[in-house]
């Protein structure tokens, strides 16, 4: 993250280690005018960190305000084309030289909430990572002018991301024609409606399977965060590599590749204090370069194997993802690099986000018993319990709709919308000036429970705020569940916005919204302690890994509804 900031900055840092490297020769030496130097280069340092660190938003703002200010001393036009732009915003100063590190450790959502709150800044808050400047918005109006604008359509560089190719796919590509070019065939080929339909009747054979094992073990405690994850995966496997598991039994290739996704998700959601502190990287304290390297080669076997398979078997009726890929000629031709990159990437987004979602929504239907038992009212009427729900049945599930809305809005896979945005050229952000190479943040969580964008925020009302004007299905008038209600001014954008939006929402939405209305039609979900139906049976802490996770996994017992066809 943030190596647009660098522009030089490294320099007075690497005076300080290249000289301190050398420090066994002048002691050896007793060069006393070298020692001198030595100690005249730290004491500058050290001042110059001093004075950078001393401006409102930390050392990284400080320098460049720093560098502006002595320029713009001499250079008069500079300085008008500053007054022009206007102010910069004000934050945390955090800590000299690695400034607010801190904020992005933990639940950074929450942080980053807290510091805007303290320093009055919700509009815009600006803070340093390291060596990177950053702002940060917990306001809905901010977060339009920053998401929408072409001058954030960039993300900002982490060096996991390009340890492990996700550069050459969609969510890290940088701007411009190959990203523009990998979002087409992806919108054509695997999220466009025709594509979604055809893959419906995988997701049914997951969702029966996942009720069929589920409903295996009625009288124990279940966890059910490995059922969904498993699900999950098997499920892009299919649109993806084309490969069909059962979720009841244990396959190597489905266990490599939940391995696989496991690994990069840690080291892609790890804080990397190389991407902020660039005269560290080449340490690579954490070891993340380190892991990456030996990840990559394992992931290139992995789909380079299965793409080998696909040319010498290409598919005729049912085309994979793998097979689009394949016949794709011209200037949308992939490199295979290229297509493993973009293959992996399809396969690491698709999986975790839903499996995450759908906990977080079952344990708000375990909190809420009065939600599921309308829930359940639902579906009775639409569907009835003596067949199994189908995807078509799901337009007509209008509070089933709203309660998976309230779910995103309470808890956000991507709370800090996943991956930030950098912006490429100076600019203007609610009237404060933007250098290029900052970084932008929106805190998509802060937002969601802000009591200036919603009333009553942290109480769970799915009718209350998404059923208004909508009357139930059992009345006969259809509400587009997955349509109305995520706003075009951003008061809920749990996917994003822009150019750079998740391609992935309705294809997301659609097997949430289906696979949780399977299992809610056949189990009714209680909390372990049945005698004990109080919202303290289920604990809703999160985890920030690179999804916002519970943070102690959901366990539930549950009871058959109907027998299952
Ligand atoms: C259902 C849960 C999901 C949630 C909550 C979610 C959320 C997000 C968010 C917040 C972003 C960043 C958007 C921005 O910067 O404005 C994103 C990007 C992305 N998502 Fe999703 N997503 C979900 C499912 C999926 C699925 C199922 C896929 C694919 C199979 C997917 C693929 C992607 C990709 C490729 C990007 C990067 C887009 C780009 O940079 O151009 N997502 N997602």
């Amino acid at each position: 993250m943030g190596m647009g900031s660098i522009e030089g900055t490294q320099v007075e840092n690497l005076w300080v280690f290249v000289l301190a490297s050398k420090y066994g020769a002048f002691t050896r030496s007793v060069d006393k005018y070298s020692l001198w130097c030595f100690i005249m280069t730290c004491f500058v340092w050290l001042v110059l960190s001093l004075i950078y660190w001393a401006y409102p938003g930390g050392p990284a703002w400080g320098k460049y305000r720093f560098r502006k200010s002595f320029f713009n001393y001499l250079n008069i036009s500079t300085a008008k084309q500053q007054q022009q732009h206007g102010p910069i915003p004000g934050g945390p100063r955090g800590f000299p030289v690695i400034g607010s590190m801190n904020l992005m450790c933990g639940l950074a959502h929450h942080q980053i909430a807290a510091a805007a709150d303290k320093f009055n800044a919700k509009r815009l808050l600006a803070f340093s990572l390291g060596e990177t400047r950053v702002i940060a918005t917990c306001n809905p109006d901010v977060a339009k002018e920053i998401l929408n604008s072409s001058v954030f359509a960039d993300r900002p560089v982490k060096e996991s991301a390009y340890g492990l190719m996700f550069n050459r796919a969609i969510g890290f590509a940088p701007y411009g024609v190959y990203w523009r070019t990998l979002r087409r065939i992806a919108a054509t080929h695997l999220f466009c409606p025709k594509q979604i339909k055809a893959s419906e009747s995988q997701r049914f054979e997951i969702a029966r399977q996942l009720v069929a094992m589920l409903g295996a073990s009625p009288t124990r405690d279940i966890r059910v965060r490995e059922a969904l994850k498993h699900a999950s995966l098997n499920n892009m496997m299919c649109s993806v590599f084309g490969r069909k598991y059962r979720l009841d039994t244990s396959n190597p290739e489905v266990n490599e590749l939940r391995e696989l996704v496991d690994q990069g998700y840690e080291l892609l959601g790890a804080l990397n204090w190389s991407d902020h502190l660039p005269w560290i990287a080449d340490l690579d304290l954490q070891q993340i370069r380190f892991r990456c390297s030996k990840l990559l080669p394992k992931v290139n076997r992995f789909v380079s194997r299965i793409i080998a398979e696909h040319r010498a078997q290409p598919g005729q009726l049912n085309r994979d993802f793998v097979d689009v890929l394949l016949s794709l000629r011209g200037p949308d031709k992939l490199s295979e690099p290229d297509m493993i990159a973009v293959l992996w990437e399809m396969i690491f987004r698709g999986t975790d986000t839903v499996a995450v979602l759908m906990e977080w929504i079952l344990a708000r239907i375990v909190v809420h018993g009065e939600v599921q038992s309308r829930v359940h009212e639902e579906l009775d009427k639409v569907v009835g319990r003596s067949r199994a729900v189908t995807e078509g049945d799901t337009a007509m599930l209008v509070y089933l709709g709203a309660v998976v809305k309230e779910v995103l809005r309470l808890h956000p896979p991507g709370p800090l919308l996943s991956w930030s945005r950098l912006a490429i050229t100076d600019t203007t952000v609610d009237g404060y000036h933007v250098p290029v190479g900052t970084t932008a943040l929106v805190d998509m969580w802060a937002i969601m429970r802000d009591p200036d964008v919603w009333s009553d925020p942290l109480a769970f009302k799915p009718a209350e705020r998404f059923m208004m004007g909508a009357t139930s299905a059992a009345s006969g008038d259809q509400f587009e569940a997955k349509g109305p209600g995520f706003f075009s001014d951003l008061r809920l954008a749990p996917f994003g916005s822009g150019r750079r939006t998740c391609p992935g929402k309705t294809l997301g939405l659609n097997t949430v919204i289906f696979w949780i209305a399977s299992l809610l039609h056949e189990f009714e979900w209680l909390p372990v302690n049945q005698r004990t139906r109080s919202s303290t049976v289920v604990d809703l802490s999160e985890v920030l890994r690179l999804s916002c996770e519970m943070a102690n996994a959901l366990t539930v017992r549950i009871r058959a509804r109907r027998t299952p066809s």
